[in-house]
């Protein structure tokens, strides 16, 4: 049984572990207005928003619900299009929409006035960004976006009282299912694996819900830690930043901004909105993706992982985890409790690009992440990772020795470059032939240098390039 409120009301309905939320609104509630296009997070049609009680105040934030699964709605909020206004008394969003024509065949619509509504109520990853970043999971083929983005500009965040949504939300006994399980803290879940060690650990379902969506695939007894308070704390020091395994990319963007801008920047080419308000920077890791692009990021700052199994945590370097394309270093009844990102050297040389066909909500051709120290005109130091480029992310261990000891120079980086083929032999995909992933790899080292004298182009220009 999961419990939610919809509209007000508190709704009590049986769920299974891997029922979409998408079809528990749609098929069970009736509510049509949600629509799908591509069941697998990338159109946004599909797109409500959750209330949940964040730090004593009711926090709002714009999903999938076509890759959320429906006990992912146990002590929330719902929010669907049906819930804003009536075509006799539309809301200030869906006034302006139509006021400015911003629908014309409707599909993407309530999707666009939902993410919307996210911002007008000051939801998560909207705050002090750009309406384009807002809009950036939202797919429209009719209107062009210029009518839409017109209707934003004219719905600015408004404060809300949101306190009898709080008071209804604390009150809201805790759901439990057959096959799944809600646990509330870090103690919990450890208990939980211990019992069930096969168990399948869902965080923000970015991953896993196209694994039910598109592979039809079967998950069995699942573990949803998304409300594991435990595991969604920041920690931000003079030596770095700690990262609980359930932190949502839109939660930390702005600490990761503050440690590197191109952390920031990396947070931004991630997906779009409503995949970064439920994707968390533990379910990247734990994914072991190749091209997963927070992973190599993390690795060339140096970042380090804690697991946990029961009371026992053990900790290692984030670059060790990754064993094979697959299989990562995770045993029976662990779980990634968190990540430590040391604070780089002020004077340290980074850059961290990714190359993708789009700009936003995209994956990564190759993400290449560099960062040298610098000490008397000498690499001193080099820690280089590649997504995209091998089975897993991968240090380049035979580049940075290269580059080790060599002078801070173009000659040097041009030197260093054909030691990349000895790191990599990267895999012809629909993203990118291996000869494309070597020759930009080769140029992303070019660029670090080009960058330090002024004469790097753009990442836009790269990605497009
Ligand atoms: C439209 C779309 C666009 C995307 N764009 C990008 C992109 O640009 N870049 C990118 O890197 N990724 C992208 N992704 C992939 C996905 O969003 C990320 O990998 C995300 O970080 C996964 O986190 P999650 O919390 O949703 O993980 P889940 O889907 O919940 O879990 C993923 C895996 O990690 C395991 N897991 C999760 N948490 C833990 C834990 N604490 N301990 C142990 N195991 C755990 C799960 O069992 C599962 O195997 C995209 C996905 C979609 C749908
Ligand atoms: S239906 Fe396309 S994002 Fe959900
Ligand atoms: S109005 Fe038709 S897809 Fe947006």
């Amino acid at each position: 049984m999961i419990r939610f409120l919809l509209d007000g009301q508190v709704t009590e309905i049986e769920a299974g572990a891997q029922e979409t939320a998408l079809h528990l609104i749609r098929e069970r509630l009736g509510r049509k207005g949600t629509k799908e296009g591509c069941g697998e997070g990338d159109c946004g049609a599909c797109t409500v928003l959750l209330g949940q009680i964040v730090e004593g105040a009711v926090q709002w934030r714009a999903v999938n619900s076509c890759i959320l699964f429906a006990p992912m709605l146990d002590g929330k909020a719902l929010v669907t299009v049906e819930s804003l206004g009536t075509p006799e008394s539309l809301c200030a969003v869906q006034g302006e929409m139509v006021a400015r024509h911003g629908s014309q065949c409707g599909f993407c619509t309530p999707g666009f006035i939902m993410s919307l509504e996210g911002r007008a109520r000051g939801g998560l990853g909207t705050v002090g960004r750009p309406v384009a970043d807002v809009l950036s999971g939202n797919l429209c083929r009719c209107t062009g976006y210029g009518p839409i983005l017109d209707s934003a500009a004219a719905c600015p965040p408004v404060p809300r009282d949101d306190g009898d949504v709080r008071a209804a939300l604390a009150a809201l006994p805790r759901g439990e299912g057959k096959n799944w399980h809600v646990p509330r803290s870090a103690d919990e879940l450890a208990a939980l694996l211990t019992q069930y060690p096969d168990a399948r650990i869902v965080a923000g379902a970015t991953d896993v819900g196209l694994w039910v969506t598109k592979q039809l695939r079967d998950l069995g007894r699942v573990i949803f830690i998304g409300d594991v308070a435990d595991l969604r704390g920041i920690g931000e020091s003079e030596a770095g930043v700690t990262l609980g395994a359930g932190v949502r990319y839109s939660d930390a963007w702005d600490v990761l901004a503050r440690l590197h801008p191109d952390l920031g920047e990396l947070v931004r080419r991630i997906a779009g909105t409503p995949v970064r308000n439920a994707g968390t920077i533990g379910g990247n890791i734990a994914n072991g993706s190749p091209i997963g692009d927070m992973p190599p990021a993390l690795i060339a700052l140096g970042a380090t992982l804690t697991l946990r199994r029961g009371d026992m945590r053990r900790e290692m370097a984030l670059e060790d985890y990754f064993l094979a394309y697959g299989k990562q270093d995770r045993r029976e009844g662990e779980f990634v409790e968190g990540v430590f990102i040391p604070r780089p050297a002020p004077d340290a040389v980074i850059a961290i690009t990714k190359l993708s066909k789009r700009f936003d909500s995209d994956i990564s051709a190759v993400l290449g992440a560099f960062h040298l120290t610098i000490e008397d005109g000498v690499i001193a130091r080099a820690r280089i990772a590649f997504g995209g480029m091998a089975a897993t992310p991968k240090r380049a261990h035979a580049t940075e020795e290269a580059l080790i000891r060599k002078a801070w120079d173009e000659a040097s980086i041009e030197a260093a470059i054909p030691a990349l083929s000895r790191d990599y032999q990267p895999l012809s995909d629909v993203r990118g032939s291996s000869q494309y992933r070597l020759a930009v790899a080769g140029n992303l080292l070019r660029r670090l240098w080009l960058a330090q004298i002024g004469e790097a182009v753009s990442v836009l220009e790269v990605g497009h390039g």
